[in-house]
């Protein structure tokens, strides 16, 4: 397996306890193995650098009506530049694996198809950062979409959150209509990026999901089905 000289961007992506937190993991650790000598970050949005972790606690607790949906999607993307250009990019200039849970297409789901803003935000925002942000396209490489049935999803999110001490389900307390639009929001990106994202049944066992993310990986690294 041969790893591009631009390294290799690969986002998870899915509703609430879709299981995409675990699946990254996994994968990391394998490729960890697998390229000993390549720098390997598995990271997070929101959050992953310091300003946006911050950031972080802003957007995922406290009531719903925190934000506006503009200025939600404001923060979304001020922590999204930040994380890009502390961490993420240095690792792909230098030809390393980027993993991250959630990234932008997190926003066109949740702000965008969800929430209701208008998707030329989404063009525009994306045009202004590919200017300013690097001489790297941010659109990652490879995209899993775990597919859940948001109420199982949500019952096996809030089982993980009731351990938590700090909660952080400003999103998770939504109406269940939210989270059914976030599953159809999915369903629809894969439909329009077929090249780049993989829908996957999330609600299997772990192993059975896994199998199929690195079966689909290694595909990819080997060119037969890579369309950029
Ligand atoms: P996260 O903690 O990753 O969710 P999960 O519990 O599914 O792992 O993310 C917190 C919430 O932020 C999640 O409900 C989805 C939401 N979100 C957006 O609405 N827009 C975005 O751009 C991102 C990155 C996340």
């Amino acid at each position: 397996m041969h790893i591009p000289s631009s390294g290799v961007f690969i986002t998870f992506e899915g509703g609430e306890g879709s299981g995409k937190s675990l699946q990254s993991r996994l994968l990391c650790d394998k490729l960890r193995a697998s390229f000993p000598k390549l720098p390997v970050v598995l990271s997070r949005e929101p959050g992953g650098s310091e300003g946006a972790e911050r950031i972080r606690q802003l957007l995922t607790t406290g009531a719903q009506d925190r934000w506006l949906p503009f200025s939600e999607f404001l923060l979304f993307y001020a922590a999204r530049y930040d994380h890009w250009i502390r961490l993420l990019l240095p690792v792909l200039q230098k030809g390393g694996i980027v993993l991250c849970d959630r990234f932008l297409d997190s926003s066109w789901v949740y702000q965008g198809f969800s929430r209701g803003l208008p998707f030329e935000f989404f063009d525009v925002m994306h045009t202004m950062m590919s200017k300013v942000a690097s001489d790297r396209s941010f659109w990652p490489d490879r995209t899993y979409i775990l597919d859940i049935d948001p109420t199982v999803g949500l019952q096996r999110s809030n089982m993980r959150q009731s351990k938590d001490s700090q909660k952080e389900d400003r999103f998770e307390r939504i109406h269940l209509n939210f989270h059914e639009k976030v599953r159809l929001g999915y369903q629809k990106l894969a439909a329009l990026h077929p090249g780049r994202c993989r829908l996957l049944e999330a609600d299997r066992p772990v192993a059975a999901v896994y199998e199929e993310i690195w079966n689909d990986f290694v595909a990819f690294l080997q060119g037969s089905n890579v369309e950029r």
